[in-house]
């Protein structure tokens, strides 16, 4: 019986390989195996950053040393003036957009706290090299992006002591959203008719099989009546902005007409039925609906309407 006995001579190793370091962690560590991690393993995995400034290692940086780390590690991505380049994020710009249907999110326009910006910095940027640059270039350019969105001066000097000082300008309004993440009660008992009930649409570009109320099968009825809108926008900003707003994962961002302009080419229905049903392509993979199976197909319709209008 060989492979009896290979077993026995494996389980025997196996016994005595295990037996030393388990005798040896019993006696220092609570749960008798493992060791306890040194000061210095914690410490390499510590690094967030609070917005009270807690976790900023000493260090400083100015704008000017900042401008010249930026423009050799950081603009071939983010543009020389934090614009863009080629789809990846911009880092300036878009003050006042946040209540545009585009809104245009940025470090500037967008984001809360400076310790934020210091934290991703260091810790994941450049984007190729993560966690490759000195505390001192992380406050360089970190100052630098402030200077970018117009919120320091070009002499200013970013330091631990000063950087919880700098304010960026939405900080303000970030407030605690005490919503339901649903609008509407399901409707038990005394349900008005479904045919009473008025929908309206502003996007009629897309009109399936079955005729524009198909649009709205999954409207549920209402005691008060409620009318619901669909739009291609909506849909898009709820469904399916996660993805093509920035381009995650190989989805083609909405607005960049290159990438569109061969897939528009397929046609309308080709798009339609890629976005409902899912496929994957040379890019990655466009799950069914992205994924909200609970769409209906025309709201699909009328996401793909919206995507294709913003992009040729
Ligand atoms: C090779 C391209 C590339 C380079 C170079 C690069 N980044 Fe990025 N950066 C990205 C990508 C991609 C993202 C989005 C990452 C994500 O969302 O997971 C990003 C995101 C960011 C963000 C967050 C933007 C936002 O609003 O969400 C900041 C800030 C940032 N980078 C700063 C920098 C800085 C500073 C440097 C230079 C030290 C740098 N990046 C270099 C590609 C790059
Ligand atoms: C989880 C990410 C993700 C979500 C969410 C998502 N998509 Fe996509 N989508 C992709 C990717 C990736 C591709 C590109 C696949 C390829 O061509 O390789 C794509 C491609 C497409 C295309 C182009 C099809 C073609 O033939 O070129 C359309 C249209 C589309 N998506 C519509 C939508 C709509 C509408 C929604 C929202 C209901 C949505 N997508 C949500 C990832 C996503």
């Amino acid at each position: 019986m060989p492979n009896l006995h290979n077993y026995l001579i494996t389980f025997a190793l196996g016994a005595s390989i295990l037996a030393s370091p388990m005798v040896l962690a019993a006696q220092e560590g609570r749960f008798g195996y493992g060791s306890p991690a040194s000061a210095e393993q914690i410490a390499g995995w510590d690094i967030d950053v609070r917005p009270d400034g807690q976790g900023l290692p000493p260090g400083e940086g100015s704008v000017e040393d900042g401008e010249e780390l930026y423009e050799e590690k950081c603009a071939l991505c983010h543009g020389s003036f934090g614009e863009s380049v080629s789809g990846y994020p911009a880092l300036a710009g878009g003050g006042g957009s946040l209540t545009d249907p585009r809104p245009k999110k940025t470090v500037g326009s967008y984001w809360r706290y400076t310790s934020t910006l210091w934290d991703y910095i260091h810790r994941a940027m450049p984007f190729t090299q993560p966690e490759s640059l000195s505390d001192d270039e992380v406050y360089a350019i970190t100052a630098y992006v402030l200077h970018l969105n117009d919120i320091v001066d070009y002499e200013f000097v970013l330091t631990r002591d000063n950087l919880t000082e700098v304010r960026l300008p939405n900080e303000d309004n970030f407030i605690p959203d005490q919503r339901p993440d649903t609008r509407n009660k399901r409707c038990m008992k005394r349900c008005k008719d479904p045919a009473d009930v008025k929908v309206a649409s502003e996007a009629a570009a897309y009109v399936p099989e079955g005729g524009p109320d198909a649009l709205y099968s999954e409207v549920e009825a209402q005691e008060d009546g409620i009318v619901t809108t669909v739009t291609g926008n909506g849909v898009y900003e709820r469904h399916c902005a996660l993805c093509h707003a920035d381009g995650i994962g190989g989805a083609p961002a909405i607005g960049d007409t290159s990438a569109w302009s061969a897939r528009i080419e397929q046609g309308l229905d080709v798009l339609y039925r890629h976005a409902i049903e899912g496929y994957s392509g040379e890019d990655g993979i466009m799950p069914p609906k992205g994924g909200f199976v609970n769409l209906s197909d025309s709201e699909v319709g009328l996401a793909v309407d919206y995507i294709v209008e913003q992009s040729q």
